[in-house]
């Protein structure tokens, strides 16, 4: 008979790797808390948070990533329930993302330019991470909308009969969720950019601060903000409401 392991066994590490403990070897925490600046070179001492919110977000986003592109090889193989768990999840990685921001809020603006000194023209517009979200996203759309020209629909006969085609149409509002995140993300950061550096200087990217405003309008999946416009329309005429009253009818 096996004999059973004793208590003390399962504080020895059995995985390869660097680390006092398995936990340590399998998540490889040494490198990964050797990536920020040990204390004695940080130009100041929020740049620890500055550091670990923003590398946090390039590893959130880098799991996004990977759920959107495990998405989009299941919405190729008309698997929309696997697909739609995984485009939530992708959200849910964003939604970190976003709430991350605001531990950066706090930091004030004579701190922040000691750290800003020491980025030489690194800027977010560089963020392998959030470049990732633009690119897969259309990738994503193209996706969406293939399904629906396979089935023969249109956007509008979908939103209209929502409930025979609920797989699909779960799969357009997670889109929506998706496109709402990412210009979540862009409203939010423009409001910490202009709280901290201001709205009307130029970026260390060269870029004036305005232009994440102007980038902040953009949408990813335009056709499914437009479909509202004609659902709303479409109600208005069928029961003679003016739909520019909105939501205050009377
Ligand atoms: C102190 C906090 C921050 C400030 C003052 C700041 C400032 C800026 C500025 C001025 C730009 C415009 C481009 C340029 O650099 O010239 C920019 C772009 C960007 N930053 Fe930040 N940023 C901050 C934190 C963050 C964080 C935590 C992230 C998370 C990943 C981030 C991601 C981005 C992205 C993705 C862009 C491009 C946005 C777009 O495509 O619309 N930034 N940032």
């Amino acid at each position: 008979m096996k004999t059973p392991p004793k208590p003390g066994d399962f504080q020895r590490p059995i995985l390869p790797g660097k680390g006092k403990t398995d936990y340590e070897r399998y998540l490889r925490t040494d490198d990964l808390l050797s990536l920020q600046k040990p204390k004695d070179k940080r130009n100041h001492a929020e740049e620890h948070t500055f550091q670990i919110v923003h590398q946090s977000s390039e590893l959130l986003l880098r799991g996004a990533e990977n759920e959107l592109e495990r998405a989009i090889d299941l919405l190729g193989k008309n698997e929309l329930q696997p697909a739609a768990r995984l485009i939530r999840r992708a959200n849910h990685y964003l939604d970190l993302t976003i709430s991350a921001m605001a531990i950066l809020d706090g930091l004030t603006p004579y701190d922040y330019h000691v750290i800003r000194a020491g980025l030489g023209h690194g800027s977010g517009l560089q963020s392998p991470g959030f470049l990732a979200m633009l690119h897969i996203g259309p990738q994503l759309g193209e996706a969406f909308f293939g399904l629906l020209k396979k089935q023969k629909l249109t956007l509008d006969q979908l939103y209209r009969k929502h409930d025979k085609y609920f797989a699909l149409h779960e799969i357009a509002e997670l889109l929506v969720d998706f496109d709402q995140r990412v210009q979540t993300f862009r409203f939010l950061h423009l409001k910490l950019a202009q709280r901290i550096i201001g709205g009307n200087v130029i970026g260390t990217g060269g870029n004036p601060v305005d232009i994440l405003r102007q980038r902040q309008e953009h949408a990813l999946f335009k056709e499914l903000w437009d479909v509202r416009n004609r659902i709303t329309e479409a109600v208005a005429a069928q029961t003679g409401e003016d739909e520019s009253l909105g939501h205050g009818r009377d």
